[in-house]
């Protein structure tokens, strides 16, 4: 029992299919682990956050944020919905014009565009946001050598009520930094500020924070405009909704614990209503990530061991761990299993395969007694585990896509021996001499 008289844990809640397809018969094709993915989810995730946002203010676009989850089956399924880009390196840069999205509908962000990514970019006609003043100075050269003027955008950091506050992404609003920095784009002559950009955390709670991230956007937005003539063309608010996750040590369910879709897009067009001067509809970008994703994915996993620790705690190992699950350091994610089982429940850790003492899935959930070869639905994953997952010691599993009509699509392939090795090489004195 937890303090509100609940059972702690989504114990003993059995799950033997996903999206009506048997978890038996997922494993028996793809081999476990394995991640899988709820098109049907995703689409109609898609289609209740573009309505909260669109229904309220008339300018509205999405940009699928490729660090969430860069499938490129996930990222072709935003983008069929009709979501820009919102890359933040150049390899997800890469990857983007790789499944064929045209430079202008990707956002470039984050703190690392190489000189010759942002040529690129800039010759793409992307979105670009700068971060920081030596990027500035970059793309000025890049302007200088284009011989015309470049569009951009830059990012703000600013005091939207949430603490610690991500001050080290983009130019500080309240020091005066950013203006500084649009004084700089103005006097340099080379570069021509159209947006603002700011995402001021992730799994934000409180939707008021929103109100006074895009207050001070707006009142900046004006302000370059009257002191330097820029026009502001769009508003970027960043991502950071959260998903229906729990983090550890929050007690209430997501359902109580966390502000609604609604509730967030009242927030921010509620505010942009009030503080834009009449028909003025600057363009609305939303990067939302992990609330688009991550109920999407699930990840199946099977029971390799059970033992009892020395203090009698009973233990079970399971085949994937925090190399597939990183979010599990932070929330205290759902555990299903796929068959009855008889017993008492007990309180167990749930250890993952890695020989490293770190790798715990779950350090208390109460589950009945479990025989090997039990699987285990650990959700929501879709967020964050695919594109952080590491390569130590074990192989990365396949991934599917359960599609609308229950057809299952491998849209990541097992890696096997030759996706470790194939980039290293063994200069010959140590190669091995062969056996007789
Ligand atoms: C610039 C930017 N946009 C969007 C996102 C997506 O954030 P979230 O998954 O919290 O919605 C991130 C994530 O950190 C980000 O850095």
């Amino acid at each position: 029992m937890n303090k509100f008289g609940c059972s702690p844990a989504y114990a003993r809640r059995i799950r033997d299919d996903i999206d009506g397809v048997a978890v038996a018969d997922l494993v028996e094709t793809f081999g476990s682990p394995l991640f899988v993915y709820s098109e049907g989810f995703i689409r109609k995730k898609y289609r209740q956050m573009h309505t909260a946002f669109s229904t309220r203010y008339p300018n509205v676009a999405f940009g699928w944020s490729y660090k969430t989850n860069y499938l490129n089956a996930i990222c072709a399924l935003m983008h069929q919905q009709g979501s820009l880009a919102e890359v933040v390196s150049d390899m997800e840069y890469e990857k983007a014009r790789a499944l064929g999205m045209p430079g202008e509908k990707i956002i470039f962000n984050g703190p690392h565009k190489p000189a010759a990514a942002l040529e690129k970019a800039v010759r793409e006609g992307a979105m670009i946001h700068a971060d920081h003043l030596d990027e500035l100075y970059d793309l000025e050269r890049v302007a200088q050598g284009a011989g015309q003027p470049v569009p951009l955008g830059i990012r703000l950091n600013l005091d939207a009520g949430i603490y610690p506050q991500w001050s080290r992404f983009g130019f500080n609003l309240e020091s005066g930094q950013a203006l500084e920095a649009v004084r700089r784009i103005k006097n340099g002559g080379k570069l021509r500020l159209r947006g603002l950009h700011c995402h001021i955390g992730t799994f934000i709670m409180d939707a008021s924070a929103y109100s006074r991230q895009v207050k001070k956007m707006v009142a900046f937005a004006y302000k370059v405009e009257k002191l330097f003539g820029f026009s502001i063309e769009y508003l970027d608010i960043g991502g950071g909704f959260p998903s229906r996750n729990r983090l550890k040590g929050v007690y209430l369910t997501p359902e109580i614990a966390l502000p609604s879709v609604d509730e967030f897009a009242e927030a921010v067009t509620e505010t942009l209503s009030k503080e834009l001067r009449p028909g003025d509809f600057p363009k609305l970008i939303v990067e939302a990530g992990r609330a688009m994703v991550d109920e999407a994915g699930r990840l199946i996993t099977t029971v390799v061991a059970s033992k009892r620790l020395p203090d009698g705690t009973r233990a079970y190992i399971v085949d994937a761990g925090v190399n597939l699950l990183f979010t599990a350091n932070w929330y205290k994610l759902n555990i299903e299993i796929d068959r009855e089982s008889g017993g008492v429940n007990e309180q167990s850790i749930v250890y993952g395969p890695l020989c490293m003492n770190i790798d715990v899935v779950d350090e208390g959930v109460q589950l009945p007694p479990l025989s090997r070869g039990t699987r285990l639905i650990v959700s929501p994953v879709g967020a964050y585990n695919q594109t952080q997952s590491m390569q130590f010691i074990e192989y990365r599993p396949a991934a599917v896509l359960i599609g609308e009509s229950g057809m299952v699509d491998l849209i990541r392939e097992a890696e096997s021996l030759p996706d470790i090795i194939q980039r290293e090489k063994l200069p010959d004195r140590l190669a091995l001499k062969k056996l007789p």
